[in-house]
């Protein structure tokens, strides 16, 4: 039918391993031509030397970043820090240089690395996954490429993979390979194998990725899976397991001990939420048989037993979410990974609940899971007659595949239906969840008109900012004077909640998930500031990303996909400091704040005054020695199981309390000097709680909070007076998360009122992170001329 397609220039990058794989070739139909490469081995210094290697490669090959046609990503597995630093650096490659974005398996890349290298017959990868476990994958080899011999990549104890490969008859025919070696060759050596590949050929190389790609056929539209569709939101790492925090949780979810499970998430009514969603526990299945048979008992369905659920809950790979409304349960599904396939055991939402999207919300949570878990589709059954059911799966995706005929007893046949993860949700872009581009992709610009020609060029130069150290994906773009024409925030936030702090490893996985999602909105909507559907990266002049202090997990993310923008679309990069973003924000309430003042810093990570001499000029003052403030909100929070975050519910609650009812330590309020100390508070409110509990006495939470508020408040406005005084400034400037606190904010303009002193505390939508603050100081930096180069790496301990 079609003819075969001309060769695509593709470049291909894959940091899942000590190995910086990275070359160019052209593609077509019948193979590969490699027209450059770069690997090299570079532990841990992917993130600095990946774009600047890709630029190399290019320049070697005689070719310019236009003649691209597709960027190509090692998904993994393989550590998953480098796998992130791959697919974000691939994300921005394809957004700048506004192309397809394809993943490959680097468990391929490896077996294709081995047939390259003239290997044929059974090749067995063994590559590292740390912690004495490996991703292994046994291949067929022969002359045309390696054939799988497995349906999905797994993690496995290393003594089990030795075991299930030696068991084979075959296994002395087996060649190893795959940088699992370094470690475990002597474990293989032992059950008697004895093939092993030359071991300059154990990792990933750009020919490797290429030719795995080749042979899949994803650049040519071979596969029909939307996550071969060049689409790169929908490129996402191959992890095999949840993080540990998730992992460590199910476990104990799973555990037959009611009594000492304590029900995780925020308190609804406080929060001011009424749904949430958290993983089934223990106490659960009471309950939720409870409504299983109330929501089943019209039809021909045998709803399950609560014995049946809490077997079902302890078995792994069995995952369950509920749905609940100030404790009580309004829905529930679960599903079983069975190797690339979720298959939904159950999902229900109580009759007065339907119709609000919760059985879409909880499908979407298990199918997750076991997406992370390695599954590429979900199957479930639903009632033949049932056509309201199946109009809710096919808006998820799922589309009839077979049938089971009297499943359902004799004359009602069950539907299998199936779906591609991750399932059509609504798209939106300030939940990080996976999903697919907003627009189809590549997106194509609408045709401007001279007025949206003129006006864009008016308001150059055009900086884009990112922003990913902590749970927040936001990026902004601000104009040539300092406006900012668009603004967005995707928070992980509800992803942490239950855990009670925000945990690194899923703060990493969801800024990957949200990267493209967010450019995608943000350069959307600063369009339609200007009157067209979208900006494109030439009508950028910079890109500024967060470099420090954070989450090294996470500023890595946004890092990564900031350079490989700013690479493939050939702009100026800028590092900025989060803390300075934090005493920027104050220049959206005050916009001729100048120099000098006194700013409070105040957030989950950081307590701090600073005496701002100049923009770019900072004196520490004096930091917490323990705790931050918004830790101590946070842990105070947590004790009184009032969920994460602490501060706006403690706020809230503090609202209606005495701040005099109980008496808490005011730590170095006299100390003479700017430090801050609040860990001994935290411990004397824990301590409170747990006296009161063991005498019996019911907690004034009202009076607790206000109490424990009004300790924080009277330590930080006292030291902010003077460092005011002291300093002789006029102008007083808070920020960071905490700077959201009602009471504070309140107590400052109190305080500083009566010494004539300014207090400027920055809008509430700017306290807590965000990528607008962030553009401000990148505006400044490039005004300046002070760009960093495209090995720039996080800096974690970023000081001011
Ligand atoms: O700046 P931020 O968004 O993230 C970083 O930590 O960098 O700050 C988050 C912190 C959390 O600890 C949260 O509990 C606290 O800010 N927070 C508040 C309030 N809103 C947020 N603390 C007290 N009162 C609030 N209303
Ligand atoms: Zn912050």
């Amino acid at each position: 039918m079609s003819e075969a397609k001309a060769a695509k220039t593709i470049l291909a990058v894959d940091t899942s391993t000590d190995m910086l794989a990275c070359a160019v070739g052209h593609m077509d139909e019948q193979g590969v031509e490699v027209l450059a490469t770069g690997d090299h081995l570079c532990r841990r210094h992917a993130n600095e030397e990946l774009v600047d290697t890709c630029a190399n490669v290019l320049e070697r090959a005689g070719l310019a970043r236009g003649d691209v046609d597709a960027v190509l990503a090692g998904r993994g597995p393989g550590s998953f820090t480098g796998v992130r630093i791959g697919i974000a650096t691939a994300k921005g490659l394809a957004c700048g240089l506004e192309c397809p974005l394809y993943g490959t398996s680097t468990l391929d890349a490896v077996a294709w690395t081995a047939w390259s290298a003239g290997v044929r017959g059974l090749v067995g990868v063994v590559a590292d996954a740390m912690r004495r476990e490996v991703y292994p994958g046994l291949y067929q080899v022969g002359e045309a490429g390696p054939v799988r011999l497995f349906e999905v990549e797994s993690v496995v104890k290393t003594p089990a993979a030795v075991e299930a490969w030696a068991q084979r008859t075959d296994h002395d025919q087996i060649w190893l390979t795959g940088d699992g070696l370094k470690k475990y060759r002597a474990q293989f050596e032992a059950a008697g194998f004895s093939r092993f590949v030359d071991e300059g050929a154990w990792h990933p190389t750009g020919e490797g990725l290429l030719r795995a790609a080749a042979a899949s056929g994803v650049a040519f539209g071979k596969s029909d899976a939307a996550v071969d569709s060049g689409d790169p939101a929908l490129v996402l790492p191959v992890y095999t397991r949840l993080s540990d925090a998730e992992e460590n949780e199910a476990k104990r979810l799973g555990l037959a001990e009611p009594a000492t499970v304590a029900t995780t998430g925020c308190d609804d009514a406080l929060a001011d939420r009424h749904l949430q969603l958290r993983p089934m526990n223990v106490n659960d299945p009471v309950a939720v048989a409870a409504l299983e048979a109330e929501v089943f008992a019209p039809s021909n369905h045998t709803p399950w037993s609560e014995r049946l659920f809490s077997d079902d809950l302890a078995e792994p790979g069995h995952i369950w979410w509920v749905a609940h409304d100030e404790g009580t349960i309004v829905g529930y599904a679960g599903a079983v990974v069975a190797g690339s396939e979720v298959q939904i055991s159950n999902v229900a939402v109580v009759e007065s609940r339907r119709r609000e999207g919760i059985a879409a919300r909880l499908l979407a949570r298990v199918t997750y899971d076991g997406q992370m878990l390695g599954a590429a589709t979900s199957v479930l059954e639903v009632e033949a007659d049932n056509s309201a059911a199946q109009a809710l799966y096919a808006k998820l995706g799922y589309v009839e595949c077979g049938r089971r005929p009297n499943y359902y007893g004799q004359g009602h046949d069950a539907l299998i239906m199936q779906a591609e993860l991750p399932l059509v949700t609504p798209s939106r872009h300030d939940t990080p969840d996976p999903h697919a581009s907003l627009r189809p992709w590549p997106i194509v610009a609408e045709k401007r008109g001279d007025d949206v020609a003129s006006a864009i060029a008016a308001a150059a130069p055009l900086v884009l900012a990112i922003e990913s150290s902590c749970d927040e994906t936001a990026m902004a773009i601000i104009d040539g004077l300092g406006a900012i024409v668009s603004s967005v925030v995707a928070t992980s936030i509800d992803f942490h909640a239950r855990f009670g702090g925000v945990v690194p490893e899923i703060a990493s996985r969801k800024h990957v998930e949200a990267l493209v999602g967010v450019y995608e909105e943000t350069m959307a909507q600063a369009g339609a500031h200007f009157g067209t559907g979208t900006l494109v990266p030439a009508d950028l002049a910079a890109v500024g990303v967060t470099q420090g202090p954070g989450l090294v997990g996470a500023l890595v993310v946004g890092i990564a996909f900031a350079k490989g923008l700013a690479g493939a679309a050939d702009l100026p990069l800028i590092g900025v400091d989060h803390l300075e973003g934090h005493l920027f924000a104050n220049l959206f309430e005050t916009p001729d704040l100048r120099p000098p003042f006194v700013a409070s810093l105040v957030s989950g990570g950081h307590t701090m005054l600073v005496h701002v001499r100049d923009w770019g000029s900072y004196e520490v003052l004096g930091e917490t020695i323990d705790d931050a403030v918004g830790e101590a909100f946070d842990k105070v929070a947590k004790a009184l199981g009032l969920g994460y975050p602490g501060g706006p519910v403690i706020s809230r609650l503090a609202e209606k309390g005495n701040r005099k009812a109980i008496h808490f330590p005011r730590a170095m309020m006299h100390s003479g000097d700017y430090s801050f100390s609040l860990s001994g508070l935290k411990t004397s409110v824990i301590t409170y709680i747990n006296n009161e509990s063991r005498a019996g006495r019911p907690i004034n939470l009202p009076d607790l909070a206000a109490s424990f508020e009004a300790a924080v408040i009277d330590v930080q406005v006292a030291k902010a007076a003077e460092a005011v005084e002291r300093t002789g400034v006029s102008d007083f400037c808070v920020g960071g998360g905490v700077a959201a606190n009602p009471q504070l904010r309140e107590a400052y303009k109190r305080k500083f009122g009566r010494m004539g002193v300014r207090v400027t505390v920055p809008p509430l939508t700017a306290c807590t992170d965000n990528a607008a603050m962030i553009a401000l100081v990148a505006k400044r930096k490039y005004d300046l001329g002070e760009f960093a180069t495209l090995r720039m790496d996080a800096d974690p301990n970023m000081s001011l």
